[in-house]
């Protein structure tokens, strides 16, 4: 997509030094627009760690090119193996919910394990890590294209009139390589020239809602609101969203979705008021050996991210405490919205039900055996 009119991805190679990962620095947006380089299997872990870079499938992809700099580092390390094995882990340990993660690692883990020296393990690594990439792009895009006729039909319902998304967190391009899973549809409808206009949950404590799905769809000219994020089951009650659209950090094969905290209050009300509501993921975030969303770890992050609030103050980015001295606070990043809650999943192989078999139809190739 486009900042200031100029393409971006999220993440992509140094132009002029393949030995450099440049990613957007998410910590400062929408106030500060700061690219950093990535060199070192420490500078991709800490990147995803403290949430440089975000949402599932970019935490993936950082993490594929984090093994890529573990295959370069491993030129100076005594015992090869041992150390790409040690870096894996390393970036394994960085986030615990969206499974995007561990797919990554173990696609470059496989695709390295081929190599016959170590020269073929960098040039496999980074075309791994490459091709990861370039997939999540194309999937993106295909999740838009069969998003959109949903939006389409309610654009048709209402002659016209903007259909309201409603969307929490931020499941946009910057979430992914490029496009994003929830906003897919939406760019697409826009594009093609159909009103749409996004209730914008604001998503505390990150507010990855007011500051980066705000600002995406600023970017591209969508009209959209912030709001805070007890609001949507009020507008739902006054007919005031037609559809919902999330993300997802992991489904389960069953349908099941863990995402970003506050999913299931939606997902409640939206289903108290008859609105619709999907889930966008490519097909990397469906975790085939978890059948039971409940089972899912859920992500605890420091409490320091609920007892202060970030914001701009004369023209300096600043953090303000916002609870009292004495009290304690608990950070649960994700929760789980049960699948009977979702009307539909949109894959980029298509849409179906949130269910084992819904799931299995858009993806016969993952037939396995249920006997654990
Ligand atoms: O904690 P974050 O910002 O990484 O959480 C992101 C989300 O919950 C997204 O909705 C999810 O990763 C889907 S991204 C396409």
């Amino acid at each position: 997509m486009k900042i200031n009119n100029k393409p971006f991805r999220s993440i992509w190679v140094h132009p002029e030094d393949s030995k450099v990962v440049q990613i957007i620095d998410q910590r400062y947006l929408p106030h500060q627009l700061i690219i950093n380089d990535l060199k070192t299997v420490e500078e991709a872990a800490h990147a995803i760690k403290e949430m440089l870079v975000r949402g599932a499938p970019l935490i993936g992809a950082t993490a594929a090119y984090g093994m890529y700099f573990a295959c370069l580092e491993a030129q100076s390390a005594t015992n090869v193996e041992e150390y790409i094995e040690i870096a894996a882990n390393q970036l394994m340990e960085t986030r615990p919910t969206a499974i995007n993660l561990q797919w990554a690692l173990n696609r470059q883990t496989n695709a390295i394990k081929s190599a016959k020296n170590l020269e073929d393990k960098i040039a496999i690594a980074f075309k791994t890590a490459n091709d990861i990439c370039d997939e999540d792009v194309d999937i993106c895009k295909k999740i838009g294209e069969f998003g959109l006729p949903l939006i389409e039909k309610l654009s048709k319902e209402k002659n016209g009139a903007p259909v309201n998304i409603l969307t929490h967190c931020n499941a946009g391009w910057i979430a992914t390589v490029d496009w994003g899973t929830a906003t897919s549809p939406i760019y697409q409808a826009h594009d093609k020239g159909i009103a749409v206009h996004v209730w914008v949950d604001e998503t505390r404590p990150r507010n990855q809602g007011a500051r980066l799905t705000a600002w995406e769809l600023g970017e591209h000219g969508i009209p959209h609101s912030v709001i805070v994020d007890n609001v949507g089951g009020h507008l739902m009650q006054h007919g005031m969203v037609d559809m919902c659209i999330v993300g997802t950090d992991r489904t389960t094969y069953t349908g099941d979705v863990a995402n970003k905290i506050g999913t299931y209050l939606k997902a409640l009300a939206a289903h108290d008021n008859g609105v619709p509501f999907y889930v966008a993921l490519p097909s990397t975030t469906i975790d085939w050996e978890c059948k039971d969303g409940f089972t899912i770890p859920i992500e605890q992050r420091d409490s320091k991210e609920v007892t202060l609030i970030q914001g701009l103050h004369e023209n300096e980015i600043k953090k303000v405490q916002l609870t009292p001295d004495k009290s304690n606070a608990a950070n649960y990043a994700f929760d789980v919205t049960p699948a009977r809650l979702v009307t539909a999943l949109i894959t980029e192989k298509g849409i179906c039900d949130a269910s084992e078999d819904g799931i299995l139809k858009l993806f016969p190739e993952k037939h396995f055996d249920y006997a654990q």
